[in-house]
């Protein structure tokens, strides 16, 4: 096992602490040796129940090593079918990551990154954060005993991600800038101090927890759907589920892959531009918006990795309005039951899109990630829904009420 650069594919060693290539400066990969892999894989590996280490054989941790963890992974797959039938499609499954223990995918990746920095014997962990990978740093770094340092863009956290990082008591910086700037700032921090380990999907082992998603997508259906549809920021995850469902391909595992949709909010969308210019580059987007904040990116790191998946899984990447976003959320909650932040309705809403612009075809088979809980942002939905009805105790008074 190696960490290999995606560009000049130099390779380095998997315990050297580095975020991009020492040559070119681009991203880094942790590239397996998947014969040995395929050769030692126990033939029992699918009988363990779901979780990110049941995967234990696919991951770049020593088995000796003593893991970081919360009991993450095992999210429930749900079968749709009231969305389904209200878009008029077939087959519509939510993967709800707000099952996680800090409420979203991030922690698949935390249990690893954390996992590794203790490893590497790391005293500090760092990110930049639009609010859910700091709560997922603050409980993985006070489960690991590490000291925890988050650099967040001042007023544009959701108070549900805030009060887990404080909580969790991790040091909450903000500063007057986007995430963008934050996550300058700490690879800055991260470079020159060597004992502060960061902890932001540019390291890739965060990539390798997140993979597993896709590993429980496919045994939870049995099957690889037609298209995996995910909300898009700084593009760590889109490039995990591809990587995960690349490695499985070439294992064997799976014999065919889904196309894969990344979807990102209209006023913080470099990804979906490139895309639909047909390009390999990405042009920043200077002053990101939307009020999906998880997602108000607009220099995504790993949009090089983000870009190929897409391309090379015949995929497409899309943008969606705020209005939009927040009519997602509210169709799945009230048809469903199921309550997730607005980014994570992106891909709701950008399956009505397709379908409707005959992109998707109903009959086909569909997996929408759901990447946190709503009760992660609930101040957005006292801004947008109807407000409590007031009345007296008087039940009369209450019953013209409700029927009306
Ligand atoms: C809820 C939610 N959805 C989606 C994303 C985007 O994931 P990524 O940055 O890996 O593209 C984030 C990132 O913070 C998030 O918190
Ligand atoms: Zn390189």
């Amino acid at each position: 096992m190696n960490l290999k650069c995606i560009n000049c594919s130099s390779l380095f060693d998997l315990d050297a602490i580095m975020y991009n290539c020492s040559k070119c400066n681009d991203l880094l990969e942790v590239q397996y040796d998947l014969n040995k892999i395929s050769n030692n894989l126990d033939s029992k590996w699918r009988d363990a129940p779901l979780s990110v280490w049941k995967y234990q054989d696919f991951l770049p941790i020593d088995q000796n090593v003593e893991r970081v963890t919360l009991k993450e992974g095992g999210t429930r797959l749900h079968n749709s079918k009231k969305l389904s039938s209200f878009f008029g499609i077939d087959n519509l499954h939510i993967k709800n990551e707000g099952d996680n223990p800090t409420a979203s995918f991030k922690d698949r990746g935390m249990t690893v990154a954390v996992t590794k920095a203790k490893q590497l014997g790391a005293k500090i962990i760092t990110c930049a954060s639009t609010g859910n990978t700091s709560a997922s740093l603050a409980a993985y770094g006070a489960r690991g005993g590490l000291k925890r340092i988050v650099l967040i863009p001042s007023g544009k956290v959701a108070y549900g991600k805030l009060s887990q990082a404080m909580i969790c008591g991790a040091h909450v910086l903000q500063i007057d800038g986007n995430f963008d700037k934050c996550l300058e700032v700490v690879m800055k921090l991260s470079s020159k101090y060597n004992d502060i380990y960061l902890v932001n999907s540019i390291n890739p082992f965060r990539l390798e927890g997140q993979k597993t998603i896709v590993f429980e997508i496919f045994e939870q259906l049995g099957h690889i759907p037609d298209w995996i549809i995910v909300p898009v920021g700084n593009a760590g995850n889109v490039s995990a589920i591809w990587k995960g469902l690349s490695e499985f391909y070439q294992l064997g595992i799976i014999n065919k892959l889904p196309k894969l949709v990344g979807v990102q909010a209209e006023g913080s969308a470099p990804i979906s531009t490139a895309f639909s210019e047909g390009k390999m580059e990405v042009n920043n987007v200077q002053k990101p918006e939307t009020l999906a904040t998880a997602i108000r990116i607009g220099a995504p790191a790993s949009w090089k990795k983000a870009l190929r998946a897409i391309y090379d899984s015949k995929g497409l990447a899309t943008t969606v309005s705020d209005k939009e976003i927040l009519d997602g959320q509210m169709n799945l909650a009230k048809l469903e039951g199921l309550f997730i932040e607005p980014a994570s309705a992106a891909p709701i809403a950008a399956l009505k899109k397709l379908l409707r612009q005959g992109t998707i075809s109903s009959d086909e088979e569909v997996v929408c990630i759901a990447t946190g809980h709503g009760l992660k942002d609930p101040d957005i939905i006292t801004k947008f829904v109807e407000k409590p009805t007031e009345v007296s105790s008087d039940i009369e008074e209450i019953q013209r009420v409700i029927s009306k």
